[in-house]
């Protein structure tokens, strides 16, 4: 299937990422809605920010900046949104009855053909393909944070998601400059994640147990590990509280103790230390903001 058209629902952190790398790199007329227009404004406005950072490092003129935000269309309306669109991306706050109404909701109004794909971290996609009409041209598409930057696309298969979905979305994928591989089983984390959470959850219980500071245990990681960033600076960088529900649904689907998330991270989320985006987690970002 040829898909000319994509719809981005959300324009929040990895949402305009998403919309970015859809317009700039897959060069689709992209359509991004969200419910607010200052959830749209912002967004926007890390689009530019972004697209800015490729011209001062001088991978893009100022002329292709225009012609990526034209191709950019915010809108409030989810119908207006999906109703001409071969491709439709959600990517709401990971909550499971909201991702499943969104989903209902685009699934009434795109046209038949069009698949709908989740940037879910951790829902089932079963679960969200059995919101609409169409389990079958349903899937997981899974960014990471940055969009923009980052090189992999995890494709997950729900139990009713067909081949010729998973064939359009590697094609996709791949059009956007992604490598991505296929989940073949609807499983909680998929793959980075159910490797990545444990081990951010370990550092926060590094912390708790007052083992190392937390800019010790992120050194120990980016120069004994060669990590890009620190487990506790990633942390602050994804969300306390999208991390923190991440593990909790790993536990709840798997019975598995081994997942369970630090106190700390619960109480963090619990005081609105939710790094980046509120300021503070294990860092102050007010600063850098
Ligand atoms: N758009 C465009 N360019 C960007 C950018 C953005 N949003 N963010 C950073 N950059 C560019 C900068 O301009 C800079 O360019 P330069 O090298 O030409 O100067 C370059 O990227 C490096 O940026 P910084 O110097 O600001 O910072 P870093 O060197 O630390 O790089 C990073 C930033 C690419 C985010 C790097 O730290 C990194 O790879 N971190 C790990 C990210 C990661 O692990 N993501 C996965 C998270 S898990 C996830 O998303 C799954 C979810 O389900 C939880």
């Amino acid at each position: 299937m040829e898909v000319k058209r994509v719809a981005v629902l959300g324009a929040g952190l990895m949402g305009h990422g998403i919309v970015q790398v859809c317009a700039q790199v897959g060069k689709f007329d992209v359509t991004m809605r969200d419910i607010e227009q200052r959830f749209i404004d912002n967004g926007m406005k890390m689009i530019q920010d972004s697209l800015q950072r490729f011209v001062k490092k001088g991978t893009m003129s100022e002329g292709e900046v225009k012609e990526v935000l034209n191709r950019i269309h915010p809108t409030l309306d989810l119908k207006a949104a999906v109703e001409n669109a071969d491709l439709v991306i959600e990517a709401v706050t990971e909550n499971p009855p909201l991702k499943k109404s969104v989903l209902a909701e685009a699934d009434k109004y795109a046209p038949p053909h069009a698949i709908i794909a989740s940037n879910t971290s951790s829902i089932s996609i079963t679960e969200i393909g059995a919101a609409t009409k169409r389990p079958e041209k349903v899937c997981g598409m899974h960014f990471f944070n940055p969009p923009q930057l980052m090189k992999l696309i995890e494709i997950v298969r729900g139990l009713k998601t067909s081949d010729e979905t998973v064939e359009t979305i590697r094609q996709i994928s791949t059009k956007l400059g992604k490598e991505s591989v296929v989940v073949k089983k609807d499983t909680p984390g998929f793959i980075v994640n159910r490797i990545l959470v444990p081990a951010l959850n370990e550092a926060v219980f590094l912390v708790a147990e007052g083992v190392a500071d937390p800019e010790d245990i992120d050194k120990a990681c980016v120069l004994g590990l060669n990590w890009p960033m620190g487990p506790l600076k990633l942390l602050d960088y994804v969300g306390i509280d999208t991390t923190l529900f991440i593990s909790d649904v790993m536990v709840s689907e798997t019975g598995d103790p081994k997942f369970r998330p630090s106190n700390l991270l619960k109480q963090m989320v619990r005081a609105n230390l939710l790094g980046r985006k509120t300021g503070r987690g294990f860092y102050d970002w007010t600063e850098k903001k």
